[in-house]
Protein backbone atom coordinates (compact mmCIF):
# COMPACT_ATOMS: atom_id res chain seq x y z
CA UNK A 1 0.00 0.00 0.00
CA UNK A 2 1.57 3.41 -1.13
CA UNK A 3 1.48 5.70 1.97
CA UNK A 4 0.71 9.39 1.89
CA UNK A 5 -0.43 9.09 -2.24
CA UNK A 6 -3.40 11.26 -2.97
CA UNK A 7 -5.85 9.00 -5.26
CA UNK A 8 -5.13 11.75 -8.07
CA UNK A 9 -1.45 11.50 -8.20
CA UNK A 10 -2.22 7.75 -9.59
CA UNK A 11 -5.07 8.48 -12.08
CA UNK A 12 -5.43 9.20 -15.44
CA UNK A 13 -8.91 11.92 -16.16
CA UNK A 14 -10.71 12.03 -19.13
CA UNK A 15 -12.61 15.27 -20.23
CA UNK A 16 -16.43 14.68 -21.13
CA UNK A 17 -17.12 18.15 -22.78
CA UNK A 18 -20.82 17.53 -21.79
CA UNK A 19 -22.30 18.95 -25.18
CA UNK A 20 -20.29 16.76 -27.37
CA UNK A 21 -19.72 13.97 -25.67
CA UNK A 22 -22.56 11.59 -26.18
CA UNK A 23 -25.97 12.50 -26.95
CA UNK A 24 -28.39 9.89 -25.31
CA UNK A 25 -31.93 11.34 -26.87
CA UNK A 26 -30.81 12.27 -30.26
CA UNK A 27 -31.79 15.92 -30.02
CA UNK A 28 -28.39 16.84 -31.32
CA UNK A 29 -26.47 17.73 -27.99
CA UNK A 30 -24.50 16.40 -25.95
CA UNK A 31 -26.42 15.27 -22.27
CA UNK A 32 -25.94 13.66 -19.12
CA UNK A 33 -27.20 10.43 -19.42
CA UNK A 34 -25.03 10.52 -23.20
CA UNK A 35 -22.64 10.34 -20.60
CA UNK A 36 -23.51 7.69 -18.27
CA UNK A 37 -24.50 5.32 -21.50
CA UNK A 38 -20.82 5.65 -21.65
CA UNK A 39 -19.26 4.74 -18.68
CA UNK A 40 -18.53 1.67 -19.23
CA UNK A 41 -16.52 2.48 -22.10
CA UNK A 42 -14.87 4.51 -20.15
CA UNK A 43 -14.18 1.82 -17.36
CA UNK A 44 -12.76 -0.64 -20.13
CA UNK A 45 -10.24 1.82 -21.21
CA UNK A 46 -9.11 2.02 -18.17
CA UNK A 47 -9.74 5.69 -17.11
CA UNK A 48 -9.86 6.65 -13.52
CA UNK A 49 -11.98 9.99 -13.28
CA UNK A 50 -13.78 12.23 -15.72
CA UNK A 51 -14.01 15.97 -15.50
CA UNK A 52 -17.46 16.85 -16.41
CA UNK A 53 -17.54 20.62 -17.81
CA UNK A 54 -20.30 22.74 -17.12
CA UNK A 55 -23.83 21.06 -16.78
CA UNK A 56 -25.73 23.58 -14.88
CA UNK A 57 -28.51 26.07 -16.21
CA UNK A 58 -27.28 28.01 -18.37
CA UNK A 59 -28.22 30.46 -21.19
CA UNK A 60 -25.07 28.47 -23.41
CA UNK A 61 -23.41 31.79 -24.75
CA UNK A 62 -20.22 30.06 -23.95
CA UNK A 63 -21.67 26.87 -23.81
CA UNK A 64 -22.19 26.33 -20.17
CA UNK A 65 -19.26 28.38 -18.89
CA UNK A 66 -21.88 31.48 -18.14
CA UNK A 67 -24.14 29.87 -15.55
CA UNK A 68 -27.21 31.14 -14.66
CA UNK A 69 -28.06 28.86 -11.65
CA UNK A 70 -25.31 26.63 -10.39
CA UNK A 71 -27.57 24.22 -7.93
CA UNK A 72 -29.76 23.10 -10.92
CA UNK A 73 -29.29 20.98 -14.09
CA UNK A 74 -29.88 22.70 -17.41
CA UNK A 75 -32.45 20.92 -18.98
CA UNK A 76 -30.85 20.38 -22.57
CA UNK A 77 -28.46 18.31 -20.27
CA UNK A 78 -30.91 16.25 -18.21
CA UNK A 79 -32.06 16.28 -14.61
CA UNK A 80 -30.53 16.58 -11.50
CA UNK A 81 -31.80 12.97 -11.15
CA UNK A 82 -29.83 12.46 -14.22
CA UNK A 83 -26.77 14.04 -12.63
CA UNK A 84 -27.42 11.55 -9.42
CA UNK A 85 -27.57 8.43 -11.86
CA UNK A 86 -24.18 9.28 -13.84
CA UNK A 87 -22.54 10.40 -10.55
CA UNK A 88 -23.51 6.78 -8.91
CA UNK A 89 -23.05 4.77 -12.51
CA UNK A 90 -19.40 6.33 -12.25
CA UNK A 91 -18.52 5.86 -8.83
CA UNK A 92 -19.84 1.69 -9.32
CA UNK A 93 -17.55 1.45 -12.13
CA UNK A 94 -14.75 2.84 -9.98
CA UNK A 95 -14.38 5.87 -11.52
CA UNK A 96 -14.43 9.38 -9.65
CA UNK A 97 -16.00 12.71 -10.97
CA UNK A 98 -15.01 16.27 -10.60
CA UNK A 99 -16.92 19.01 -12.02
CA UNK A 100 -16.27 22.22 -13.46
CA UNK A 101 -17.11 24.81 -11.51
CA UNK A 102 -17.36 28.87 -12.86
CA UNK A 103 -16.75 31.03 -9.86
CA UNK A 104 -14.53 33.76 -11.92
CA UNK A 105 -18.13 34.85 -13.45
CA UNK A 106 -21.96 33.96 -13.73
CA UNK A 107 -24.24 34.60 -16.72
CA UNK A 108 -25.85 37.85 -17.04
CA UNK A 109 -29.14 35.73 -16.43
CA UNK A 110 -28.05 34.97 -13.47
CA UNK A 111 -30.53 36.32 -10.65
CA UNK A 112 -27.55 38.01 -8.59
CA UNK A 113 -26.65 39.64 -11.78
CA UNK A 114 -30.31 40.45 -12.27
CA UNK A 115 -30.72 41.89 -8.91
CA UNK A 116 -27.68 43.51 -9.16
CA UNK A 117 -28.52 45.77 -11.99
CA UNK A 118 -31.62 46.74 -10.34
CA UNK A 119 -29.17 47.84 -7.79
CA UNK A 120 -31.01 45.52 -4.66
CA UNK A 121 -28.52 46.24 -1.95
CA UNK A 122 -27.70 43.09 -1.28
CA UNK A 123 -26.58 42.47 -4.70
CA UNK A 124 -25.44 45.94 -5.56
CA UNK A 125 -21.45 44.89 -4.87
CA UNK A 126 -21.58 41.50 -6.27
CA UNK A 127 -20.04 42.42 -9.75
CA UNK A 128 -17.48 45.63 -10.82
CA UNK A 129 -19.80 47.91 -11.50
CA UNK A 130 -17.74 51.70 -12.74
CA UNK A 131 -19.64 54.88 -13.30
CA UNK A 132 -16.60 55.43 -15.80
CA UNK A 133 -14.74 53.04 -17.54
CA UNK A 134 -11.30 53.04 -15.04
CA UNK A 135 -8.85 50.77 -17.67
CA UNK A 136 -7.80 49.91 -20.81
CA UNK A 137 -8.40 46.11 -20.32
CA UNK A 138 -9.76 43.62 -22.79
CA UNK A 139 -11.88 41.10 -22.66
CA UNK A 140 -9.42 37.14 -23.45
CA UNK A 141 -12.32 37.12 -26.07
CA UNK A 142 -12.10 40.09 -28.47
CA UNK A 143 -12.97 43.54 -27.62
CA UNK A 144 -13.27 45.73 -24.11
CA UNK A 145 -14.01 44.47 -21.13
CA UNK A 146 -16.69 46.86 -19.73
CA UNK A 147 -20.24 47.04 -21.00
CA UNK A 148 -22.83 49.86 -20.40
CA UNK A 149 -25.95 48.11 -18.59
CA UNK A 150 -29.03 50.63 -18.51
CA UNK A 151 -30.97 49.86 -15.89
CA UNK A 152 -27.93 50.72 -13.04
CA UNK A 153 -26.73 53.42 -15.60
CA UNK A 154 -23.17 51.70 -14.95
CA UNK A 155 -20.05 49.95 -16.73
CA UNK A 156 -20.06 45.89 -15.75
CA UNK A 157 -16.28 43.78 -15.86
CA UNK A 158 -16.44 41.22 -17.69
CA UNK A 159 -13.14 39.29 -18.66
CA UNK A 160 -14.84 36.81 -21.59
CA UNK A 161 -18.11 37.26 -23.68
CA UNK A 162 -20.24 40.15 -22.50
CA UNK A 163 -23.20 37.78 -20.68
CA UNK A 164 -20.09 36.71 -18.24
CA UNK A 165 -20.20 39.44 -15.69
CA UNK A 166 -17.31 38.53 -13.35
CA UNK A 167 -17.88 38.55 -9.55
CA UNK A 168 -16.83 40.85 -7.47
CA UNK A 169 -14.37 38.72 -5.07
CA UNK A 170 -13.28 41.58 -2.80
CA UNK A 171 -16.48 40.95 -1.72
CA UNK A 172 -16.34 39.06 1.38
CA UNK A 173 -20.23 37.88 0.54
CA UNK A 174 -19.12 36.53 -2.79
CA UNK A 175 -16.57 33.78 -1.04
CA UNK A 176 -19.92 32.94 1.61
CA UNK A 177 -21.78 32.10 -1.68
CA UNK A 178 -19.48 29.94 -3.82
CA UNK A 179 -19.21 27.86 -0.60
CA UNK A 180 -22.90 27.24 -0.46
CA UNK A 181 -22.32 26.37 -4.03
CA UNK A 182 -19.17 24.12 -3.53
CA UNK A 183 -21.24 22.39 -0.21
CA UNK A 184 -23.97 21.46 -2.13
CA UNK A 185 -22.11 19.59 -4.96
CA UNK A 186 -19.72 17.77 -2.06
CA UNK A 187 -22.56 16.97 -0.23
CA UNK A 188 -23.86 14.94 -3.52
CA UNK A 189 -20.61 13.09 -3.56
CA UNK A 190 -18.63 14.76 -6.54
CA UNK A 191 -14.48 13.86 -5.76
CA UNK A 192 -13.52 17.61 -6.32
CA UNK A 193 -13.74 20.48 -8.74
CA UNK A 194 -11.96 22.24 -11.73
CA UNK A 195 -12.16 25.72 -11.30
CA UNK A 196 -12.40 27.79 -13.91
CA UNK A 197 -9.60 30.27 -14.63
CA UNK A 198 -9.44 30.65 -10.81
CA UNK A 199 -6.44 33.00 -10.88
CA UNK A 200 -8.52 35.62 -12.87
CA UNK A 201 -10.67 36.23 -9.63
CA UNK A 202 -10.98 40.15 -9.04
CA UNK A 203 -9.97 40.20 -5.74
CA UNK A 204 -7.94 43.58 -5.67
CA UNK A 205 -10.03 47.17 -6.31
CA UNK A 206 -6.86 49.07 -6.56
CA UNK A 207 -5.45 47.19 -9.70
CA UNK A 208 -8.65 48.07 -11.26
CA UNK A 209 -6.72 51.59 -11.69
CA UNK A 210 -3.30 50.25 -13.55
CA UNK A 211 -3.89 50.03 -17.64
CA UNK A 212 -2.72 46.77 -18.90
CA UNK A 213 0.69 47.21 -21.41
CA UNK A 214 0.97 46.34 -24.97
CA UNK A 215 3.26 44.67 -26.58
CA UNK A 216 3.57 44.56 -30.59
CA UNK A 217 0.14 46.32 -31.05
CA UNK A 218 -1.57 43.33 -28.52
CA UNK A 219 -3.03 44.19 -24.63
CA UNK A 220 -0.26 41.78 -22.47
CA UNK A 221 -2.83 41.06 -19.54
CA UNK A 222 -1.45 41.87 -16.18
CA UNK A 223 -3.47 43.52 -14.32
CA UNK A 224 -6.52 41.68 -14.84
CA UNK A 225 -5.02 38.66 -13.21
CA UNK A 226 -3.01 37.14 -10.33
CA UNK A 227 -4.49 39.64 -8.02
CA UNK A 228 -3.53 40.06 -4.86
CA UNK A 229 -5.68 38.25 -2.05
CA UNK A 230 -6.84 35.66 -4.80
CA UNK A 231 -4.83 32.82 -2.99
CA UNK A 232 -6.96 34.20 0.34
CA UNK A 233 -10.05 33.46 -1.53
CA UNK A 234 -8.84 30.07 -2.89
CA UNK A 235 -7.22 29.06 0.36
CA UNK A 236 -10.87 29.34 1.79
CA UNK A 237 -12.07 27.26 -0.60
CA UNK A 238 -9.37 24.54 -0.55
CA UNK A 239 -9.90 24.44 3.09
CA UNK A 240 -13.75 24.00 2.18
CA UNK A 241 -13.69 21.14 -0.17
CA UNK A 242 -10.44 19.44 2.00
CA UNK A 243 -12.74 18.77 4.82
CA UNK A 244 -14.57 16.39 2.36
CA UNK A 245 -11.90 13.34 2.53
CA UNK A 246 -10.74 12.51 -0.76
CA UNK A 247 -11.17 15.35 -3.01
CA UNK A 248 -9.27 16.66 -5.31
CA UNK A 249 -8.96 20.25 -6.05
CA UNK A 250 -7.98 21.31 -9.54
CA UNK A 251 -7.46 24.62 -10.90
CA UNK A 252 -7.43 26.10 -14.32
CA UNK A 253 -4.51 28.71 -14.16
CA UNK A 254 -4.00 30.81 -17.25
CA UNK A 255 -0.45 32.00 -17.32
CA UNK A 256 2.76 31.40 -18.93
CA UNK A 257 5.14 31.23 -16.04
CA UNK A 258 5.51 28.16 -13.93
CA UNK A 259 6.44 30.02 -10.94
CA UNK A 260 3.66 31.49 -11.04
CA UNK A 261 1.53 28.58 -12.00
CA UNK A 262 3.17 26.92 -8.86
CA UNK A 263 2.16 29.65 -6.83
CA UNK A 264 -1.28 28.54 -6.42
CA UNK A 265 -0.71 25.25 -6.13
CA UNK A 266 0.09 23.50 -2.04
CA UNK A 267 -0.90 22.09 0.70
CA UNK A 268 -3.95 24.44 1.49
CA UNK A 269 -4.06 25.56 -2.05
CA UNK A 270 -5.24 23.83 -5.55
CA UNK A 271 -3.83 19.99 -5.33
CA UNK A 272 -2.95 20.81 -9.29
CA UNK A 273 -2.73 23.43 -11.59
CA UNK A 274 -3.95 22.80 -14.94
CA UNK A 275 -1.93 24.88 -17.09
CA UNK A 276 -0.72 25.26 -20.66
CA UNK A 277 3.03 24.98 -21.36
CA UNK A 278 2.18 21.45 -23.36
CA UNK A 279 -1.12 22.22 -24.15
CA UNK A 280 -0.54 25.21 -26.13
CA UNK A 281 2.40 23.56 -28.73
CA UNK A 282 1.19 25.12 -31.64
CA UNK A 283 3.50 22.84 -34.12
CA UNK A 284 4.90 19.73 -32.56
CA UNK A 285 8.99 19.95 -31.74
CA UNK A 286 10.36 17.18 -29.28
CA UNK A 287 12.92 19.78 -28.32
CA UNK A 288 10.13 22.47 -27.12
CA UNK A 289 8.57 19.42 -24.98
CA UNK A 290 11.84 17.95 -23.39
CA UNK A 291 12.70 21.51 -22.66
CA UNK A 292 9.01 22.26 -20.97
CA UNK A 293 9.85 18.85 -18.73
CA UNK A 294 12.78 20.09 -18.04
CA UNK A 295 11.69 23.56 -16.83
CA UNK A 296 8.67 21.83 -14.56
CA UNK A 297 10.91 19.87 -12.83
CA UNK A 298 13.43 22.95 -12.32
CA UNK A 299 10.28 24.55 -10.93
CA UNK A 300 9.45 21.85 -8.58
CA UNK A 301 5.67 21.16 -10.33
CA UNK A 302 3.50 18.37 -10.28
CA UNK A 303 2.53 19.15 -14.28
CA UNK A 304 -1.25 17.77 -15.33
CA UNK A 305 -0.21 16.16 -19.28
CA UNK A 306 -2.38 17.18 -21.86
CA UNK A 307 -1.79 18.10 -25.64
CA UNK A 308 -5.70 18.46 -26.11
CA UNK A 309 -8.80 19.91 -24.45
CA UNK A 310 -11.88 21.95 -25.54
CA UNK A 311 -10.35 25.15 -26.07
CA UNK A 312 -7.96 24.15 -28.56
CA UNK A 313 -7.64 21.87 -31.98
CA UNK A 314 -7.10 18.71 -31.49
CA UNK A 315 -3.47 17.42 -31.34
CA UNK A 316 -4.51 15.03 -33.70
CA UNK A 317 -4.76 17.44 -36.39
CA UNK A 318 -2.89 20.22 -34.99
CA UNK A 319 0.45 18.56 -33.85
CA UNK A 320 0.27 14.76 -35.60
CA UNK A 321 -0.82 16.06 -39.13
CA UNK A 322 -3.46 13.13 -38.70
CA UNK A 323 -1.10 10.52 -38.58
CA UNK A 324 -1.79 7.60 -36.58
CA UNK A 325 1.69 6.75 -36.00
CA UNK A 326 2.27 10.30 -34.14
CA UNK A 327 -0.97 9.87 -32.37
CA UNK A 328 0.33 7.11 -31.20
CA UNK A 329 3.82 8.48 -29.62
CA UNK A 330 1.95 10.80 -28.00
CA UNK A 331 -0.05 8.72 -26.28
CA UNK A 332 2.96 7.13 -25.16
CA UNK A 333 4.36 10.27 -24.01
CA UNK A 334 1.19 11.30 -21.95
CA UNK A 335 0.72 8.42 -20.35
CA UNK A 336 4.57 7.44 -19.12
CA UNK A 337 5.82 10.97 -18.47
CA UNK A 338 5.95 12.57 -14.37
CA UNK A 339 2.56 14.31 -14.43
CA UNK A 340 -1.51 13.67 -13.99
CA UNK A 341 -2.73 12.90 -17.67
CA UNK A 342 -5.85 14.75 -18.89
CA UNK A 343 -7.18 12.75 -22.13
CA UNK A 344 -10.13 14.41 -24.04
CA UNK A 345 -12.42 13.16 -25.27
CA UNK A 346 -11.91 11.47 -28.73
CA UNK A 347 -8.17 11.67 -28.85
CA UNK A 348 -8.13 7.58 -27.89
CA UNK A 349 -10.39 6.85 -31.27
CA UNK A 350 -8.51 9.61 -33.15
CA UNK A 351 -10.82 11.97 -33.85
CA UNK A 352 -9.74 14.99 -36.18
CA UNK A 353 -10.42 18.95 -36.23
CA UNK A 354 -13.80 19.73 -37.74
CA UNK A 355 -13.45 21.98 -40.73
CA UNK A 356 -14.92 25.39 -40.51
CA UNK A 357 -16.05 26.11 -44.10
CA UNK A 358 -17.72 29.89 -43.36
CA UNK A 359 -18.84 31.86 -41.06
CA UNK A 360 -22.46 30.20 -39.84
CA UNK A 361 -19.84 27.31 -39.06
CA UNK A 362 -18.63 29.98 -36.55
CA UNK A 363 -20.32 28.48 -33.05
CA UNK A 364 -17.92 29.50 -30.40
CA UNK A 365 -18.01 32.83 -28.42
CA UNK A 366 -14.88 34.05 -28.80
CA UNK A 367 -14.65 32.93 -32.85
CA UNK A 368 -17.95 34.81 -33.06
CA UNK A 369 -16.56 37.84 -31.07
CA UNK A 370 -13.68 37.86 -33.54
CA UNK A 371 -15.95 37.98 -36.32
CA UNK A 372 -18.68 40.53 -35.39
CA UNK A 373 -15.91 43.08 -34.37
CA UNK A 374 -13.79 42.97 -37.60
CA UNK A 375 -17.00 43.46 -39.10
CA UNK A 376 -18.24 46.78 -37.39
CA UNK A 377 -14.70 48.00 -38.04
CA UNK A 378 -15.20 47.36 -41.64
CA UNK A 379 -13.22 44.60 -42.37
CA UNK A 380 -14.71 42.31 -45.40
CA UNK A 381 -16.71 39.32 -44.54
CA UNK A 382 -13.82 36.89 -45.82
CA UNK A 383 -10.95 38.49 -44.26
CA UNK A 384 -12.59 38.58 -41.11
CA UNK A 385 -13.92 34.77 -41.42
CA UNK A 386 -10.03 33.72 -41.66
CA UNK A 387 -9.07 35.69 -38.97
CA UNK A 388 -12.15 34.60 -36.46
CA UNK A 389 -11.26 31.09 -38.13
CA UNK A 390 -8.03 31.01 -35.83
CA UNK A 391 -9.84 32.31 -32.65
CA UNK A 392 -12.75 30.03 -32.73
CA UNK A 393 -12.80 27.15 -30.70
CA UNK A 394 -15.24 24.99 -32.69
CA UNK A 395 -12.32 22.38 -33.83
CA UNK A 396 -12.57 20.08 -31.39
CA UNK A 397 -16.38 20.40 -30.02
CA UNK A 398 -18.21 18.29 -32.80
CA UNK A 399 -20.50 15.91 -31.30
CA UNK A 400 -19.22 12.72 -31.75
CA UNK A 401 -21.24 9.69 -33.16
CA UNK A 402 -20.27 6.74 -31.22
CA UNK A 403 -22.14 4.84 -34.24
CA UNK A 404 -19.37 5.21 -36.26
CA UNK A 405 -16.87 4.23 -33.27
CA UNK A 406 -18.46 0.87 -32.17
CA UNK A 407 -15.49 -0.93 -33.08
CA UNK A 408 -13.34 1.05 -31.49
CA UNK A 409 -13.69 -0.18 -27.61
CA UNK A 410 -10.35 -1.38 -25.85
CA UNK A 411 -11.91 -4.90 -26.08
CA UNK A 412 -13.22 -4.78 -29.78
CA UNK A 413 -10.91 -2.88 -31.55
CA UNK A 414 -7.65 -4.66 -33.36
CA UNK A 415 -4.44 -5.29 -31.62
CA UNK A 416 -2.50 -2.80 -33.25
CA UNK A 417 -5.42 0.32 -33.06
CA UNK A 418 -4.65 3.39 -31.17
CA UNK A 419 -7.80 2.88 -28.61
CA UNK A 420 -6.21 -0.21 -27.77
CA UNK A 421 -2.94 1.29 -27.07
CA UNK A 422 -4.57 3.64 -24.65
CA UNK A 423 -5.97 0.91 -23.26
CA UNK A 424 -2.59 -0.99 -22.94
CA UNK A 425 -0.90 2.27 -21.61
CA UNK A 426 -3.52 3.39 -18.80
CA UNK A 427 -3.16 -0.36 -18.07
CA UNK A 428 0.98 -0.19 -17.58
CA UNK A 429 0.43 3.14 -15.63
CA UNK A 430 -1.92 1.55 -12.88
CA UNK A 431 0.22 -1.96 -12.91
CA UNK A 432 3.86 0.13 -12.14
CA UNK A 433 4.36 2.69 -9.76
CA UNK A 434 7.27 4.17 -11.27
CA UNK A 435 4.87 5.49 -14.45
CA UNK A 436 2.29 6.72 -12.01
CA UNK A 437 4.63 8.67 -9.44
CA UNK A 438 8.10 7.73 -10.35
CA UNK A 439 11.32 10.14 -10.57
CA UNK A 440 12.69 10.95 -13.71
CA UNK A 441 16.41 9.46 -14.26
CA UNK A 442 17.79 9.96 -17.49
CA UNK A 443 15.95 12.35 -20.45
CA UNK A 444 17.76 12.43 -23.68
CA UNK A 445 17.40 13.81 -26.87
CA UNK A 446 19.19 12.59 -29.62
CA UNK A 447 18.46 13.35 -32.97
CA UNK A 448 14.54 13.07 -33.14
CA UNK A 449 14.78 10.27 -30.68
CA UNK A 450 13.51 10.48 -27.16
CA UNK A 451 14.45 8.12 -24.30
CA UNK A 452 13.66 9.04 -20.47
CA UNK A 453 13.71 7.00 -17.26
CA UNK A 454 11.45 6.79 -14.25
CA UNK A 455 12.32 5.24 -10.98
CA UNK A 456 10.01 4.25 -7.91
CA UNK A 457 12.47 2.23 -5.40
CA UNK A 458 13.77 -0.33 -7.00
CA UNK A 459 11.27 0.18 -10.09
CA UNK A 460 12.74 1.61 -12.73
CA UNK A 461 10.81 2.15 -16.57
CA UNK A 462 12.81 3.16 -19.75
CA UNK A 463 10.63 4.91 -22.29
CA UNK A 464 11.65 5.49 -25.90
CA UNK A 465 9.98 7.73 -28.93
CA UNK A 466 11.54 8.07 -31.96
CA UNK A 467 9.56 10.87 -33.96
CA UNK A 468 10.92 10.48 -36.93
CA UNK A 469 8.67 7.65 -37.08
CA UNK A 470 11.49 5.80 -38.72
CA UNK A 471 12.21 3.34 -35.96
CA UNK A 472 14.62 0.82 -34.93
CA UNK A 473 14.92 -3.13 -36.02
CA UNK A 474 14.78 -4.82 -32.47
CA UNK A 475 16.03 -2.66 -29.93
CA UNK A 476 17.57 1.42 -30.14
CA UNK A 477 21.20 0.56 -29.64
CA UNK A 478 21.82 4.02 -30.03
CA UNK A 479 21.10 4.52 -26.43
CA UNK A 480 23.96 1.72 -25.56
CA UNK A 481 22.65 0.68 -22.26
CA UNK A 482 24.49 -1.93 -20.65
CA UNK A 483 21.31 -4.34 -19.85
CA UNK A 484 20.97 -7.25 -22.06
CA UNK A 485 18.12 -6.70 -24.75
CA UNK A 486 15.56 -9.02 -23.70
CA UNK A 487 12.05 -9.73 -25.01
CA UNK A 488 10.86 -10.11 -21.99
CA UNK A 489 12.09 -6.64 -20.64
CA UNK A 490 9.87 -4.80 -23.26
CA UNK A 491 6.43 -3.50 -22.14
CA UNK A 492 4.83 -2.18 -25.18
CA UNK A 493 6.51 -1.62 -28.37
CA UNK A 494 4.91 0.25 -30.79
CA UNK A 495 5.90 -0.30 -34.20
CA UNK A 496 5.40 1.66 -37.54
CA UNK A 497 4.08 0.46 -41.18
CA UNK A 498 7.20 -1.26 -42.18
CA UNK A 499 7.17 -2.90 -38.38
CA UNK A 500 10.02 -1.16 -37.19
CA UNK A 501 9.80 -0.32 -33.50
CA UNK A 502 9.08 3.63 -32.96
CA UNK A 503 8.26 3.30 -29.08
CA UNK A 504 9.38 1.50 -26.36
CA UNK A 505 8.27 1.18 -22.75
CA UNK A 506 11.09 -1.16 -21.01
CA UNK A 507 11.25 -2.63 -17.26
CA UNK A 508 15.16 -1.84 -16.77
CA UNK A 509 15.12 -4.17 -12.99
C1 LIG B 1 -12.04 28.47 -19.42
C2 LIG B 1 -12.81 27.44 -20.21
C3 LIG B 1 -13.27 28.08 -21.49
C4 LIG B 1 -14.16 29.27 -21.16
C5 LIG B 1 -13.44 30.25 -20.25
C6 LIG B 1 -14.38 31.25 -19.67
O1 LIG B 1 -10.84 28.82 -20.03
O2 LIG B 1 -12.02 26.31 -20.42
O3 LIG B 1 -13.94 27.17 -22.32
O4 LIG B 1 -14.53 29.93 -22.33
O5 LIG B 1 -12.84 29.57 -19.16
O6 LIG B 1 -15.23 30.65 -18.73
Amino acid sequence: MEKNIKWFENTVFYEVYVPSFCDGNGDGLGDLPGVTSRIAYLEKMGVGAIWLTPFYASPLVDNGYDVSDYLSVDERYGTMADFDRLLGAAHEAGIRVIVDMVLNHTSTQHEWFQKSCENQEKYRDYYIWKKEIPNNWESFFDGGAWEYEERRGMYYYHAFAKEQACLNWSNPEILRECMEILRFWLEKGVDGFRLDVINFLKTDKEAFLKNNPEKDGTQVHVYDKNQKGAREKIAALSALVHSYPDTFLLGEVGDDDLQTIQSYVGENLLDAAFHFNLGSMEKWDEAYLVKQVLCMEKAGIHPTLFFSSHDMKRHFSRLCGENVEMAELLALFLLTAKGVPFLYQGEELPLADVRLENSSDLKDAQGRYAYEKLLSAGVGEEEAFSYAKERARDYARALIDWRHWEESTVENSQENSLTCLYGKLLKLRREYEALRRGKYGEITLSGRRLYFERSCGQERIAVTMDFSLQGWDISPKSRETAKPEKEKDILLAVRNESGHIIGLVEHLT
